[in-house]
């Protein structure tokens, strides 16, 4: 958009970086920049408008954009004009990614180089590396307490090192994903230190309050992140005498967004680790990027301005860079996190689908998709050019963060549903086979959350000690039909690492005392490499699991109906046990995929005559056929019959099978 006095700005702050910045060719970078000024300008005055040093930071701002577009390697920029020409790129179904803890799954970062192959075997081509920065050596909170946002964590490796991985990955058609982690620092990054040191520039980068006035105010209405280890939202910082914000942990001080400087270092952050050769950068705890009394200090406008005005800067300097929000938030919230009123993502491209996460583990526990059918049909459509990421278990607790009035329209109470599903996955109600472990109880408001791995929550661990066969056998079965929701649901799917091999819970973080009071670490395994072997012995654990897997993520790489176009039909049958619905093209119903599971450990039915129009019409086309076996689905009369723990993904179209 033209409008006069953003565009006189910008002829100025032209001008002036045509003195300072070496000439080469900047083109693509300066019709990026007229085309995103508008914008730029109109959300930095929203926000920092009414300051005196509005001017100053702005010319600043866009100087650290030009700087940052003349380090963008050349590999890079081609691959920003190769994507935006197929701007829909990252839609497509053959993206099936996997987030690892580098020390857990590989060492280090030339660990990881060479299980690339491992990786392409079971067919994964996005990789999430979670926080390798440099972080405290004591509690770091998983990496989530960053000391030095460009610096690679020693024992880990070196930042060389992931400008090869980046690279090599890229020849081998993977994506990387890092963090970056902008809503804090730890207390040892050199902001922190020198504002500790008293330097009131640095100060001022943080909330820092001298008595407890606000902080007493603030507490009012914030809830509590970690409450058994970092209850409240202030630190006392004895060296200056000063409260800090600290909302997670008490050494993740939270950054001041309301000053201009650091929302302009923090984009240098994001463009630094874009022009490292991140695909995908995974916006930590985005929720929480602005905090106003008297709120939960979540989900605020603001928040949302900061990350368009992150998104319009990045177009400019780095357009083929994804954005990944997370913000674990309730469903009418998280949908925002595209940006607002837009086909295009205006803010982030990509969201953690935390709805439809919780509300398959609902379905484990209760045995029924009544909750989750429900819920799913609460979930807004998303933009055109957004997608979800869709996963299972990540290296955080789960949530019971539902809709209250969607758990009462299931015929539940949602205090006792909740508590329910604590004690179904924790092992305590009676006959549950789940081994986790509760996470960030609160006495004060009856708040609880539940981790464990995957294969724990499932029963695979205790059915192991038992050697119980059927057990093992169903929770494998529940262990592929959850992944084939993941694959088939719409987005990119996001596997756990371990998962793929059905890890138990690992126990060995009870040893160290930096890590025994955050149960988080249960599910955040070192892999056990002989046991991974055993996936090449016909019949173990391991075998079913990754072959299953690896045949699933094959095929759907082959659906294009499987590919994000807002193609997705939720179909509510009379069977409260069944998950049913139908992913088609817009225009060739033939090419359809009817996906239907069983989360009862019985076996279940359904009339073809309770399917919808849509759903019925893939049986109008001779023998209907199972993608997974290849096999006609048992049919009964014109009912279908749906094995235990069981999934279907049914075409009627020989075209998609995959032999
Ligand atoms: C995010 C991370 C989580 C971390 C928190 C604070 O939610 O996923 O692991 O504890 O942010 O950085
Ligand atoms: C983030 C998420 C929350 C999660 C926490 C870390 O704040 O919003 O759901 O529990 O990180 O565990």
């Amino acid at each position: 958009m033209y409008e006069p006095v953003a565009h006189a700005l910008l002829n100025e702050i032209l001008d002036e970086l045509s003195h300072q910045v070496v000439r080469e060719d900047l083109r693509h970078f300066y019709t990026r920049l007229g085309a995103n000024f508008y914008a730029i300008y109109s959300l930095f005055s929203h926000l920092y408008g009414q300051r005196q040093d509005f001017k100053p930071q702005i010319i600043h701002l866009t100087e650290r954009l030009a700087r940052a577009y003349i380090a963008r390697p050349e590999r890079l920029r081609q691959l920003d004009t190769e994507r935006e020409k197929n701007h829909d790129w990252f839609i497509s179904q053959e993206w099936v990614g996997m987030a690892i803890y580098l020390n857990g799954f590989a060492g280090n970062l030339n660990g990881l180089l060479e299980r690339l192959p491992y990786l392409q075997e079971l067919g994964i081509n996005v990789i999430h590396v979670m926080p390798i920065l440099r972080c405290p050596r004591g509690a770091s909170d998983g990496g989530y307490a960053v000391s030095d946002f460009r610096d690679i964590d020693p024992r880990v490796g070196t930042l060389s090192e992931i400008q090869t991985l980046a690279e090599v990955m890229q020849s081998y058609g993977m994506l990387l994903t890092l963090d970056v982690v902008v809503n804090h620092t730890s207390n040892e990054h050199e902001w922190a230190q020198a504002a500790c040191a008293g330097h009131a520039v640095y100060q001022d980068f943080y909330y820092l309050f001298p008595t407890r006035d606000v902080p007493d105010m603030f507490e009012k209405t914030l809830p509590e992140i970690f409450p058994e280890n970092a209850p409240g939202n202030f630190t006392w910082v004895p060296e200056i005498n000063q409260w800090a914000m600290t909302v997670f942990n008490n050494y993740q001080w939270d950054l001041k967004y309301s000053n201009p400087a650091v929302f302009i270092e923090m984009l240098d952050v994001i463009l630094f680790w874009a022009n490292q050769g991140a695909d995908i950068l995974r916006l930590d705890a985005v929720a929480f990027l602005w905090k106003k009394i008297g709120t939960a200090s979540q989900n605020e406008r603001e928040a949302h301005l900061i990350l368009q005005l992150m998104k319009d800067c990045c177009q400019v300097v780095a357009p083929g860079t994804l954005f990944i929000a997370e913000a674990i938030v309730a469903p009418s919230e998280i949908i925002k996190y595209f940006g607002e009123d837009a086909v295009i993502a205006k803010e982030c491209e990509i969201a953690y689908n935390a709805t439809f996460m919780a509300l398959l583990w609902d379905a484990v526990a209760t045995k029924n998709a009544r909750l989750l059918n429900r819920g799913i049909k609460s979930l807004p459509s998303k933009l055109d050019r957004a997608t979800w990421l869709n996963y299972l278990r990540c290296h955080d607790d789960i949530g019971l963060g539902f809709d209250d009035a969607d758990i009462r329209a299931c015929g539940y109470e949602p205090y006792a549903h909740r508590h329910f599903l604590v004690e179904w996955f924790t092992g305590v109600f009676e006959d549950s086979p789940a081994s986790g472990r509760p996470f960030g109880v609160n006495a004060k408001t009856g708040d609880a959350r539940i981790v464990g791995t995957l294969a724990s929550l499932v029963g695979l661990e205790t059915a192991r000690q038992a050697n119980d066969e059927p057990a093992i056998s169903q929770a494998i079965a529940l262990i592929l039909t959850l992944h084939a929701m993941i694959l088939s649901f719409g987005g990119i799917p996001l596997l756990w690492y371990g998962d793929e091999g059905g890890t138990c819970n690992d126990y060995s973080f009870l040893e160290d005392d930096n890590k025994s009071n955050d149960t988080r670490w249960l599910h955040r395994p070192y892999i056990d490499w002989t046991q991974v072997e055993r996936r090449h012995d016909s019949g173990t654990i391991e075998q079913q699991l990754f072959d299953g897997l690896k045949r699933m993520i094959a095929i759907r790489k082959n659906i294009q109906v499987f590919a994000d176009f807002n193609n997705r039909e939720l179909i509510d049958v009379p069977n409260p046990h069944l998950f049913v619905f139908l992913r088609s093209h817009p225009s060739v119903i033939a090419n359809s995929v009817l996906v239907i599971a069983n989360f009862d450990t019985k076996p279940q039915h359904l009339a073809l005559a309770d399917l919808s129009t849509n759903a019925r019409a893939i049986f109008r086309y001779g023998q209907v056929q199972d993608l997974i076996s290849n096999m006609a689905p048992a049919l009964f009369n014109e009912v279908l019959i749906i094995p235990p723990c069981h999934f279907y993904w049914l075409s009627g179209q020989s075209s998609n099978r995959l032999t």
